[in-house]
C-alpha cells in the first residue's frame, strides 16, 4: 500500500509555466536529439529529473539575500556569513566557497594526489574520480557488496567496507593512499546513506596508518537525517547535532552546495583545523577560482548559499524531503517495479535490468528506460549504467557496469504530489509494454564522459 504523502511544508509564491508536448512531438524531438536525453532543450521537458543539483526552488529568504549580496572583490559581507554559516553547521574553522562541488575537488585533490597515489572511497562521484585522475592518482571504490543487490534492503548501503579499506591500505602501503574519501550520501549507489559508526570506524583506519580522511558530503543533510531515522542512539539528536558529530571524524570536506544548500550554484572547501593545508587551499582557489573572499561566486550567490545552507538542515523541510522520495517508492512497491531498495536521499534509481531482461547491457536498458519515460510523459532521467560507463580507455571494449539504474533525481521543492503520481503511473505503463521495447546502439561518441553527447540508434 502506498505511504501518505508528507505535505509540503510551504506555500507557493512563485510559478514557472511547464507544458507537456503531443506524444507525436515528444517522439520526434527524441529523434531530432539522436536520443541522448542532455540535447533536449528543457523547454520540451514536461518533469526534469535529469538531476537535483542547481535545479532547486529558493526561498523568499533566499532571494531576499540576493538582493543584500556583497559584490566587494575583497572582504565582502556575504563572503563572511559563508563563513559563519559554514563554521556553525560543520564545526570546521576554516571554509573556504568555491563555484561548485568539482571546483572543489580541484583544489584539494591536486594538493593531495600525485602519479603513484590512491584514492579509496565507498564509490567516487564521476567529476570526483575525474579530478583524482587529472592530479595523476588512480581512484579505487570501496563499496559493501550488499549494494550492489538492489533488492537488499539494509539501512545504510551506501557503506564503506572498512575490512576491504584495511586490506587495500595494505596492499598498495599507506604512504601511497593520498586520502580516502566518504562520499554522503553515496550517490552513484542510489543516493544511500553512510552510518555514524561506518564513518567513525573508517576513520579510526585512516588515523591508525596516518591517511587523510575527507568527505564528499553533497548530501550532508539527507544523510544526517538518515542517521536519526535508522541509527541506534540518534532520534533524539538534532540534524546539526548529528552533522557535527560526522565531521568531526574528517579531516576535510569537498561540498556541492547545490544539492542540500538548496542553491542554483555553489559550493565549498573545509579543513578542520589545518591551517598550514587551508592556506595552500586558499592559494589554489586563487588561481583556479578568484579570490579568497568570493571563490568564483558573486556576492548574491554567497547571500543565498549561506541561508540556504540553514534551511536545508531544517527537520521539516528534510522529513518532507524525503517522504516525496518514499512515496514514490511505495507506488513503485505495489506496481512491482524494482529499484535501488530501500529508496535514497535525493531520488529512485530504477533497475532496468529487471524492466528489461531482454535487452543486455551493451545496448543500454537503462538509457532506453529513460528514452521510454520521455515518450511516454514527457519525464527526462539519466542512465547510471554501461552507457554512462564508456568503453575501456586501453581496450576500447563497452564496459559492463555494475548496475543499470535510470534514475530519478528529484529537485528541492520544485514537483507537488500530482507529479509524482505521473512518474509513476509512466513507469507502470512502460513496464505493461516492457516487452516490445528495444535497445540502443551508439552511431557516435566523444573520447571521455560520452554519455553527455554520443548519437544513438534503436536497434
Ligand atoms: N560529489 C557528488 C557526490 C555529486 O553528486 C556531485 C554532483 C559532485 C560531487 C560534483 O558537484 O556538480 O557541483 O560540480 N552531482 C550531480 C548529480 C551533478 O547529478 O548527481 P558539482
Amino acid at each position: 500500500m502506498a505511504i501518505k504523502y508528507t505535505p509540503e511544508p510551504f506555500r507557493i509564491k512563485m510559478v514557472e509555466t511547464i507544458k507537456m508536448l503531443s506524444s507525436e512531438e515528444r517522439v520526434a524531438r527524441i529523434k531530432e536529439a539522436k536520443y541522448n536525453l542532455f540535447s533536449l532543450r528543457s523547454d520540451d521537458v514536461y518533469i526534469d529529473l535529469l538531476t537535483d543539483s542547481g535545479t532547486n526552488a529558493m526561498s523568499q529568504d533566499q532571494w531576499a539575500g540576493v538582493m543584500i549580496g556583497d559584490e566587494a572583490y575583497a572582504g565582502g559581507r556575504s563572503y563572511f556569513r559563508v563563513l559563519e554559516a559554514g563554521q556553525d553547521i560543520f564545526g570546521y574553522k576554516f571554509i573556504q566557497p568555491v563555484h561548485q562541488g568539482r571546483a572543489a575537488e580541484k583544489v584539494i585533490y591536486s594538493l593531495l594526489l600525485e602519479k603513484g597515489k590512491y584514492s579509496i572511497s565507498n564509490m567516487h562521484f564521476d567529476t570526483t574520480r575525474a579530478h583524482v585522475e587529472l592530479a595523476g592518482g588512480r581512484a579505487i571504490d570501496c563499496n559493501i557488496k550488499e549494494a550492489e543487490d538492489p533488492k537488499i534492503r539494509i539501512p545504510f548501503k551506501g557503506n564503506m567496507d572498512n575490512k576491504k579499506l584495511e586490506a587495500l591500505i595494505n596492499e598498495h602501503g599507506a604512504k601511497n593512499i593520498g586520502v580516502v574519501i566518504t562520499t554522503i550520501t553515496n550517490n552513484s549507489a542510489g543516493g544511500q546513506p553512510v552510518s555514524i559508526a561506518n564513518i567513525k570506524e573508517t576513520s579510526e583506519i585512516c588515523k591508525k596508518h596516518g591517511i587523510k580522511l575527507c568527505i564528499d558530503a553533497a548530501r550532508f543533510a539527507e544523510n544526517a537525517y538518515f542517521i536519526k531515522h535508522r541509527e541506534e542512539g540518534y532520534a533524539n539528536k538534532s540534524i546539526k547535532e548529528i552533522i557535527r558529530e560526522v565531521f568531526s571524524y574528517a579531516d576535510y570536506f569537498t561540498l556541492s552546495a547545490k544539492k542540500d544548500a538548496i542553491i542554483n550554484m555553489g559550493g565549498l572547501v573545509g579543513v578542520k583545523d589545518d591551517a598550514e593545508f587551508f592556506q595552500l587551499c586558499k592559494g589554489n582557489t586563487i588561481s583556479y577560482e578568484g579570490f579568497i573572499t568570493y571563490g568564483g561566486l558573486s556576492g548574491r550567490d554567497l547571500e543565498a548559499l549561506a541561508i540556504g545552507l540553514n534551511e536545508g538542515v531544517n527537520e521539516d523541510f528534510l522529513k518532507y524531503r524525503i517522504g516525496q522520495v518514499e512515496y514514490l517508492a511505495s507506488l513503485l512497491d505495489d506496481a512491482g517495479i524494482i529499484y535501488q531498495s530501500p529508496a535514497g536521499g535525493h531520488g529512485v534509481f530504477i533497475d532496468a535490468r529487471s524492466m528489461f531482461p531482454h535487452i543486455p547491457y551493451n545496448e543500454f536498458p537503462a538509457q532506453a528506460l529513460a528514452i521510454e519515460l520521455y515518450k511516454e510523459a514527457g519525464i527526462r532521467t539519466c542512465d547510471i549504467g554501461s552507457y554512462m560507463l564508456g568503453n575501456d580507455p586501453d581496450t576500447g571494449e563497452q564496459l559492463k557496469s555494475t548496475f543499470e539504474f535510470t534514475r530519478f533525481a528529484i529537485p528541492r521543492r520544485v514537483y507537488t504530489q500530482a507529479h509524482f503520481d505521473i512518474m509513476a503511473e509512466a513507469l507502470i505503463a512502460i513496464k505493461k509494454r516492457a516487452g516490445q521495447v528495444k535497445g540502443y546502439k551508439i552511431l557516435w561518441e566523444p573520447p571521455v564522459l560520452r554519455h553527455f553527447q554520443a548519437h544513438l540508434q534503436p536497434l
